[in-house]
């Protein structure tokens, strides 16, 4: 480790926005081309912070603010005096001094880029664990990009790969199930160039669009000379389109939800938009669905007023849909299916030590384009259950668990533990910040405390068959949870994407990506909780629940990160010396070391390098140390992080999605003139691997 300060440049670009067009379409169906779904009038920070500021006066803002200080200083374990710096940020600022790398994050950064590859530390080693189209399911046949099959594609590991989880299977540590979530397929890049029409599209290529999307389930092997083996195994498992889900929590068997295929309103055929996910501490996986919007086909075909705001307000608008998939099978088509789009948008939870165990939706963490669902344990053995709903000026929720955990990962607890996922209270995040609003201004500049920060609250929603929102019944509050929250004032965020709780320090993350029309005409301001306007590089919060316990309806928060160039005033890097660390921008997917030091994903980089991945410190000196670890090939996003002591894996998402099937910008990972295939990536230290604690150390 170098002990020079060192400034890491970004790129300097042309670009505007982060994503190619295609990515745009296929990902979520352009959804920032189109105006922000949340147009309620509930009222943002920025209002409620100058009316607030104007009753309460000056000495009622110390106080807050003291307030904040003191629920961060719980864990810090130093008092935090009225209006002082929190003890966590102290003694790190100004002192020009390089200090010692936190543990964990002992390696030489890696330099933006736009290169065709996986860039990672000196020292360290990588290969392809899986990519899309290698086998899963045994029988499956060999990749052939230019033969292609869905029933090929059923047996095989499918497109876009999103979050990843590694379970271990046994104390030894060799061997693992590893989830993966497939998000969405990108059609034109899937097929050979002119070989598919995508105002034509054939009935096979759709019905290899539906294998593709979903989950996979593989058996995986530590390899002693590094790496991970797919074995083939009898718990691999593929979940696509076509796989029964079993609906679960307050509105399972709701009218809402039946259709003419399943009138009992309980049995959904497949999952879509899988993004981010977690493994639950009972060992299964949950797993958002994010933008299932695009999919379905005519809402515009819809009259009735009610019903047309409730399609609108998820973005559900227009006529046939860029898949065409409603030509093939009528649930696409809301004309004919009014009630299929209500059967997705929903927490999905797959066990993957039962290959042959239904997957379930949770429908008491609501309905929204969940970006995925984090889970924690409170101290009186509650659930929690942390989630983003990633569509700009959209909200953050919490749910809350009535029973209580068992812990271990038998089967009995396994089932023991999802079950009370279905009945317990679905809570909305409502932000205050403690500095005067004249000082937010929408530039990024920090207020006169030195902290965007501020106290927060819980609004609930609704319990089991009870709803808390005047005006909707329980069951509407579940189905259309977005217009629930518009009615209780929740807090419009800038994308909330990952939310994660620290394993170590009981600390809550949540990567807020960007939201470029913050502060334009006719949209929420800039607040200190979001505090730039055209945020182009997002930010990442922390917040605290009160007493430390996660069952807490109220909390402490700041920013860690307010992401971007560290040489750019709008940047904040938690305190730390921003001429040290490395650039980061649109911060998306967040996992956990051993020592308690986050890793970020980016999905967008706003700043013209290839997305990444990164290692932040939360804690002491190096709080806010940033650091890039690797880079993904050009067009990709960096998905899925696992951080073990020993291996980090990624999911590169989408490689080569700028470039047209007639000109490839990426052949990663096979070379020469190959198709782009989106892949996990092991990486570790040379040398090191199976000896735990060496990854970045
Ligand atoms: Fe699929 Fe919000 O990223
Ligand atoms: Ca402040
Ligand atoms: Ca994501």
């Amino acid at each position: 480790m170098s002990t020079e300060p060192r400034r890491l440049l970004p790129l300097l670009t042309s670009h505007r926005t982060g994503r190619s067009a295609t990515t745009c379409e296929y990902r979520c169906g352009n959804a920032c081309a189109h105006p922000a779904p949340n147009t309620s009038d509930n009222s943002y920070f920025g209002d409620i912070a100058k009316n607030v500021l104007s009753r309460r006066g000056a000495l009622k803002a110390t106080a807050v603010m003291s307030a904040t200080a003191a629920g961060f200083a719980a864990l810090s374990g130093t008092a935090a005096a009225e209006g002082a710096v929190p003890a966590a940020l102290a003694g790190r600022r100004g002192n020009g001094k390089p200090s010692r790398p936190a543990e964990g994050t002992d390696f030489e950064p890696v330099e933006p880029n736009t290169a065709d590859a996986v860039h990672i530390p000196d020292g360290y080693d990588q290969e392809i664990v899986i990519r899309w189209g290698d086998a899963v399911l045994p029988g499956a046949p060999d990749f052939d990009f230019h033969n292609q099959t869905a029933q090929a594609q059923s047996r095989q590991f499918g497109y876009n790969n999103d979050f990843v989880g590694l379970i271990p299977q046994d104390g030894s540590g060799w061997r693992h199930l590893m989830v993966v979530n497939h998000e969405y397929t990108t059609e034109p890049h899937m097929f050979p160039a002119g070989s598919y029409d995508a105002d034509n599209p054939t009935e096979e290529q759709v019905r290899i669009a539906w294998a593709a999307h979903g989950l996979s389930v593989v058996q995986t092997l530590r390899d002693p000379r590094g790496g991970l083996r797919v074995l083939p195994s009898r718990y691999n498992r593929r979940i696509t389109a076509d796989t029964e889900f079993e609906v679960r929590g307050p509105v399972a068997g709701s009218d809402l939800l039946k259709t003419s295929a399943d009138p009992s309103g309980r049995s959904v055929l497949g999952t879509l938009n899988n993004c981010a996910g977690s493994v639950t501490p009972w060992g299964t996986v949950l797993s958002g669905e994010e933008n299932f919007n695009q999919y379905f086909a005519n809402a515009e075909s819809v009259t009735d007023p009610e019903e047309a705001e409730r399609l609108r307000r998820y973005g559900l608008t227009g006529g046939e849909t860029s898949r065409k998939w409603e030509r093939f099978d009528p649930r696409w088509d809301i004309a004919q299916e009014p009630h299929e789009p209500h059967r997705f948008g929903w927490v999905v939870e797959i066990d993957p030590h039962d290959p042959h165990a239904k997957p379930i939706k949770h429908t008491a963490l609501g309905r929204f384009k969940h970006e995925g669902a984090a889970v924690t344990i409170s101290k009186d053995r509650r659930v929690v259950a942390y989630s983003g709903d990633d569509e700009r000026f959209d909200y953050l929720y919490k749910f809350v668990s009535n029973g209580r955990y068992k812990p271990g990962r038998s089967a009995h607890a396994r089932r023991h533990n999802s079950r009370l996922l279905d009945d317990g209270t679905l809570y909305v995040a409502k932000f205050t910040g403690d500095s005067p609003a004249s000082e937010i201004d929408g530039s990024g500049r920090l207020p006169s405390d030195g902290e965007f920060d501020g106290r927060g609250e819980w609004i609930p929603l609704a319990s089991g068959t009870t709803s808390h929102v005047p005006g909707m019944t329980a069951e509407e509050v579940y189905v259309f949870t977005r217009l629930a929250a518009d009615r209780v004032g929740a807090t419009k965020m800038d994308r909330p994407e990952d939310v994660e709780p620290n394993p170590v320090t009981g600390r809550v993350y949540a990567a807020l990506t960007n939201n470029t029309d913050r502060g334009a005409a006719g949209k929420a301001a800039a607040d200190e909780i979001n505090p730039r306007d055209g945020n182009r590089n997002g930010h990442v919060l922390e917040w605290e629940e009160d007493r430390g316990d996660a069952v807490s309806t109220t909390f402490a928060w700041r920013l860690l990160l307010v992401c971007g160039d560290p040489a750019a005033a709008d940047t904040y890097f938690g305190g730390f010396d921003k001429s040290q660390v490395s650039p980061i921008s649109c911060p998306d997917n967040l996992a956990f070391d051993s020592h308690g030091n986050l890793w970020v994903s980016t999905d967008g980089n706003a700043l013209g390098s290839n997305d990444g991945l990164f290692a932040v410190p939360v804690q002491g000196r190096e709080r806010g140390h940033v650091k890039q670890f690797l880079t993904v090939p050009i067009g990709a996003e960096t998905c899925g992080p696992v951080v073990t002591d020993d291996v980090v894996l990624v999911a590169v998402q989408h490689p080569g999605e700028g470039g047209t099937p007639e000109n490839p910008q990426s052949h990663w990972p096979d070379g020469g003139n190959s198709p782009a295939r989106p892949s996990i990536v092991a990486v570790w230290k040379r040398g090191r691997f199976g000896r735990p604690g060496h990854i970045g150390r």
